[in-house]
């Protein structure tokens, strides 16, 4: 029996068992077997929940790029490491094989190098889902300089506060991006973000969408040149394992963004694992992820996991809906694709258009569906399993966060028998808790709770990057001796687990994480607007849409309301981006408060929800009178 790869449900057990009996002797054990390290580790795992600090493969060195390239070079170097379907379904779709990859990258890892950027630097990268991306990222690692993306759909102010974050020397991005029929400028906001990040000094330019652009003389260059002229090798600089890999920013419920902070070693090995055997990727397998680089999913499972096993990996420019909604299928058949992971809420859009645009295509070629980043519904997973598996292929519904680096809660496909909406049960080396509100663990089956996890995994974050007690507050204080999710689950009568949504103000839009604090300080900024509260709402294809409860200053009462809504809407796409846009504003006199000041957001959530039955104990209100407007108002 392999540790590495599990392929019957009694396997899963015994694995699992022995995983948590012994996790150090268990990962030491995939580690060994399954990587090229340049020196071993000398102690597996050191951890302490309470400082907080976990140091997985201390003393280990290696790159992670000669483990997702170099390494294959002898036995796959003509097999397609990355498959790039363009956003327009004419252009050439590209198969980059792991040489030129390697070359590739490489190339890149010299221009880094050559433009001053040292172990350890920052490196912003603002792309659209073009090979650069990909390659950037590795480029980095090769050089041990720690990348940090930022989704190519956030605002010039969201991209600037990321930016200064981290302190980024260069950020990478390109002329302008695709996507569906629209065309983004994608350099423009970096141009404007830039005006607020003193300390870039390199800007680096990949040529997409041949728009007109400015290019800042001492600051800006075009990749390409740069890229033929350097020179076409690089030697894999030798990292420790539990130096940083990247950083990429989460919401938070409060405050700004926390910059999540990754190592190389423990991602490494937990990332390649769980793609093996989430997806059971098999060496002849072409494997699709649809999300966007930008976040964690693609940098996991589409950048280093599959990498590591020597998988070929889709890259997907463009959106579902382009040039129609059979877009997703046309390029499954086309390229045909064995395992497909996608998100509810594309699911959820898809299946609300004409059957005809599945049907149309052969998709025979699948054995493995997967969704991510919200809960899916049932009606979802049906549409899902009927119409796109033909009831051929098992749902992987994998629940995990940016922050556990990996796949955490998850049925191993044709081994865990699966359940419509539940993510079932733990990988291996897994140690899930279900906790009450006072922090007592609720043991037994038929429970639910708050979600934690009780022992380190090997791709945990490290710390937030510049705020380590923030990363305490928020993941180890809870509950003590802890990891603390931010989820809700249930377990069921034989220990599958559901995730039933966020315990704390992060609303899931579209699978997009938003924290409230921050859409509110966007909203406040507008002249006319005196306080503000978000909370989410059910949305049929969104999963969650955000309903804004406004209160105007004594000068915004006079002004035309539609246009109001319309310009605080601007506001928040100006600092966070269009994907935090509001559903719904009412604008209303007053919040429902506590006496010590606190909205009560549960009254608000309820009325947004239009589940106003019961509104609960309101006793400790200051103003419940309030509450009696906003429901009549109601939208
Ligand atoms: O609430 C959970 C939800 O997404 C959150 C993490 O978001 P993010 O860090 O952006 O990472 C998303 C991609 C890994 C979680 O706290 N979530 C993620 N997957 C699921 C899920 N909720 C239910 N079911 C899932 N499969």
């Amino acid at each position: 029996m392999s540790n590495y790869h599990i392929k019957n449900f009694e396997e899963y057990y015994q694995v699992y068992r022995k995983s948590v009996r012994n996790p150090e002797n268990f990962w030491e054990e995939v580690a060994e077997e399954h990587f090229v390290w340049r020196k071993k580790w000398d102690s597996v795992l050191e951890w302490d929940f309470s400082k907080p600090e976990i140091k997985w493969f201390q003393g280990a060195k290696l790159n992670i790029t000669e483990n997702c390239l170099d390494r294959h070079l002898p036995v796959r170097g003509d097999k397609t490491a990355i498959l790039f379907e363009p956003n327009d379904p004419k252009e050439e779709a590209q198969h980059i094989t792991y040489k030129q990859l390697h070359e590739k990258v490489c190339r890149f890892a010299n221009v880094l190098k050559d433009n001053g950027i040292e172990k350890g630097d920052r490196v912003v990268i603002y792309l659209p889902m073009i090979p650069e991306l990909a390659v950037s990222l590795l480029a980095c690692a090769r050089i041990g300089a720690i990348h940090s993306v930022v989704f190519a759909g956030f605002s010039s102010t969201a991209l600037a506060t990321r930016i200064n974050d981290c302190k980024a020397k260069m950020v990478v991005t390109s002329d302008g991006s695709y996507r569906g029929a629209k065309t983004i400028d994608l350099k423009g906001i970096v141009d404007e973000a830039l005006e607020k990040c003193p300390g870039v000094e390199t800007v680096l330019v990949a040529k997409r969408t041949k728009s007109k652009i400015t290019m800042k003389e001492g600051r800006d260059q075009w990749l390409q040149p740069l890229l033929d002229k350097a020179y076409a090798d690089y030697t894999a600089d030798i990292m420790d394992a539990e130096d940083p890999l990247f950083i990429l920013y989460t919401s938070g419920s409060t405050g700004k963004p926390k910059g999540m902070m990754h190592t190389i070693g423990g991602y490494m090995v937990y990332t390649a694992y769980t793609f093996k055997n989430v997806f059971q990727y098999r060496e002849e397998d072409v494997y699709w992820c649809t999300a966007d680089i930008g976040w964690i999913t693609g940098h996991s499972y589409i950048v280093y996991g599959p990498l590591a096993n020597g998988a070929t990996t889709v890259m997907f420019e463009g959106v579902p809906s382009y040039p129609d909604f059979g877009r997703f299928w046309d390029v499954v058949q086309k390229h045909k694709i064995n395992q497909f992971y996608t998100a509810p809420t594309a699911i959820r859009a898809l299946a609300k258009e004409n059957l005809d645009f599945v049907t149309e295509y052969d998709l025979s070629c699948l054995k493995v569906l997967g969704t991510v980043g919200e809960p899916i519904n049932e009606e979802a997973w049906h549409w899902y399993n009927d119409h796109v598996g033909e009831k051929k292929c098992p749902i992987v519904d994998t629940w995990w966060q940016t922050e556990t680096g990996g796949i955490l809660i998850s049925p191993i496909p044709f081994s865990t028998p699966t359940k419509p909406t539940y993510a079932t049960l733990p990988m291996p080396g897994i140690q899930p808790a279900l906790m009450d509100e006072n922090g007592k663990e609720i043991k037994g089956n038929q429970v639910d709770g708050r979600l934690c996890i009780k022992f380190p995994w090997p791709s945990i974050a490290r710390t937030i990057w510049g705020d380590h007690q923030r990363y305490k507050d928020t993941y180890f204080s809870a509950f003590k001796g802890m990891y603390f999710t931010g989820d809700g689950a249930l377990r069921d009568e034989v220990g599958y687990y559901r995730i039933t949504g966020r315990v704390d103000d992060v609303i899931i839009v579209s699978g997009h994480n938003l924290g409230t604090a921050p859409i509110e300080d966007a909203i406040n900024e507008h002249p006319a607007v005196a306080e503000s509260a978000i909370v989410g709402f059910p949305h049929d294809v969104k999963g969650n849409a955000l309903y804004g409860y406004v209160i105007l200053k004594e000068t915004g009462q006079s002004r035309d309301r539609d246009n109001l809504k319309k310009e605080i809407n601007q506001v928040i796409t100006e600092h966070i981006g269009p994907i935090a846009k509001l559903d719904k504003i009412q604008f209303v006199p007053g919040l429902p408060k506590t006496r010590s000041g606190k909205i009560m957001r549960r009254i608000l959530r309820k009325i947004a929800s239009k589940d106003t039955g019961n509104l609960g104990d309101t006793s400790t209100l200051l103003n419940p009178e309030v509450v009696d407007i906003i429901m009549r108002e109601s939208l």
